[in-house]
C-alpha cells in the first residue's frame, strides 16, 4: 500500500518564501510517491481572532496557492480542516491523553503567548493536540513541515504511542520530514528570527504573491553581515540565509555560489538573487491570480471533493478509536 503524507498550513494571510521552501516545495516532490492529504487548518487559525470575511478569503487563497504551486497529482487531497468534524472529535479524545506539562513546554505556545498577551486563549495551549489529531486521523507515515513544527510531531508520536500502549496498535507513528536545505528560512530584516507572516514589518518576508518590483526592493533592503564577503558561516547569519534561498531556488550549491561571487560585493549578488526569486515565483503568482478570478468555482470543486475524500479515511480511524474506548 502507498505510504501516506499529511501536512497543513494556516489560512492566515499571504504565504511567504519560508513556507514555500520549508514546506510546499517538499510536498511538490513527495506528491508523486505518496498518497497526500494537504489540509487548510482553519480551526488552528482561529487561535488568533479573525475577521470572518478575511478568513474565508484566506481559505480560498490558500486553496488556490496549493494548486498554483503545482500540487495537482491525482492522489493529492486538498481539504479544509473544519469540513471534517472528526478532527475536533479526535482532538478532544487525545487531549485526555496529553499532560499539561507537555503542552507547557511547547516553544510555539510560549512564543504565541508573548505575542498575544491579551488573547492567551485555551486554544493556543491545546493547538498541538488538534495538530496531532490532524495527523493521526489519516494514519500519516510522514509529515513534511518546517523545523519549527518538529516539536509538535514529537508530541504527536508520544500521544500515538501512549494510546497504542493501552489499546493496541491503532495509530501509525508519523515521522517528521524536513527539507534537506532551508527547513528554517530566516527573516530578511532580522536573521536571528524565522521568516514569518506575523512579522512586524513586511520587509522581513517575501510573499509568494509579491510582484517583481516588491521582491527586488525587499532583497535590496535585506540586512547583511559585517564584512563584504559572500560566504556562509556561523558568524554570518544574514548572508547564510540569503545563500540558502539562492541555492534552493537555483539548484546551485552554496559552495558554488560562494565561488561565483568571490571578490564581488553585495550589489551584484543581491540583484541576481532577486532575479532568481522573481523567476521562481512568477509562474506561481500568475497561476494564483488566474485561479482567484473565480474562487467560488475553485472551492466547490476542489474543497468539496477533498472533504469527501478526507471524511472517508478520517471516519475509519475515528470509528476504530471510539470502539477501543468503549463509546461505540
Ligand atoms: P505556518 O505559516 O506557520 O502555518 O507554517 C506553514 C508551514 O511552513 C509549516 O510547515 C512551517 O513549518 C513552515 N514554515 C513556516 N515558516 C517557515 C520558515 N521561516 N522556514 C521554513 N519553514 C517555515
Ligand atoms: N501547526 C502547523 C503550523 O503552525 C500547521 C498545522 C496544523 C500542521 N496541523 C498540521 C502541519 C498537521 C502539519 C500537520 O505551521
Amino acid at each position: 500500500m502507498q505510504q501516506r503524507i499529511l501536512s497543513g498550513i494556516q489560512p492566515s494571510g499571504a504565504l511567504h518564501l519560508g513556507n514555500y521552501i520549508g514546506a510546499l516545495r517538499q510536498w511538490l516532490d513527495l506528491q508523486h510517491s505518496y498518497q497526500c492529504y494537504f489540509c487548510i487548518v482553519d480551526y488552528h487559525a482561529m487561535t488568533v481572532r479573525q475577521n470572518p470575511d478575511d478568513l474565508l478569503h484566506n481559505i480560498y487563497a490558500l486553496a488556490a496557492l496549493y494548486r498554483a504551486v503545482g500540487l495537482t497529482a491525482k492522489n493529492v487531497v486538498v481539504f479544509k480542516q473544519s469540513d471534517v468534524s472528526a478532527h475536533t472529535e479526535l482532538a478532544w479524545i487525545l487531549s485526555t491523553f496529553t499532560y499539561m506539562g507537555e503542552l507547557e513546554r511547547m516553544t510555539q505556545y510560549k512564543d504565541k503567548v508573548k505575542q498575544h498577551k491579551k488573547n492567551n486563549n485555551v486554544g493556543l495551549f491545546t493547538y498541538p493536540v488538534l495538530m496531532a489529531a490532524d495527523i493521526l486521523l489519516y494514519q500519516a507515515n510522514l509529515v513534511p513541515v518546517g523545523e519549527d513544527q518538529k516539536q509538535h510531531i514529537e508530541l504527536t508520536r508520544q500521544l500515538a504511542e501512549r494510546f497504542n500502549t493501552i489499546y493496541g496498535e491503532v495509530f501509525t507513528l508519523p515521522e517528521y520530514f524536513a527539507a534537506p536545505q532551508g527547513a528554517r528560512i530566516m527573516s530578511l530584516d532580522d536573521p536571528t528570527k524565522k521568516m514569518s507572516k506575523s512579522a512586524t514589518t513586511e520587509w522581513g518576508y517575501i510573499a509568494l504573491t509579491d510582484n517583481p518590483d516588491v521582491i527586488m526592493k525587499k532583497i535590496k533592503k535585506a540586512v547583511t553581515d559585517s564584512g563584504s564577503e559572500i560566504r556562509a558561516g556561523k558568524n554570518k547569519p544574514a548572508i547564510t540565509n540569503l545563500l540558502t534561498i539562492y541555492s534552493v531556488l537555483s539548484g546551485k550549491s552554496v559552495t558554488d555560489l560562494e565561488q561565483l561571487y568571490l571578490g564581488q560585493g553585495y550589489g551584484k549578488f543581491k540583484t541576481d538573487l532577486g532575479e532568481v526569486i522573481i523567476t521562481s515565483l512568477e509562474p506561481i503568482r500568475s497561476a494564483y491570480n488566474e485561479l482567484m478570478e473565480d474562487p467560488e468555482q475553485l472551492i466547490q470543486s476542489l474543497l468539496a471533493d477533498g472533504a469527501n475524500r478526507a471524511r472517508v479515511l478520517g471516519d475509519v480511524t475515528l470509528t476504530q478509536v471510539k470502539t477501543k474506548l468503549g463509546v461505540l
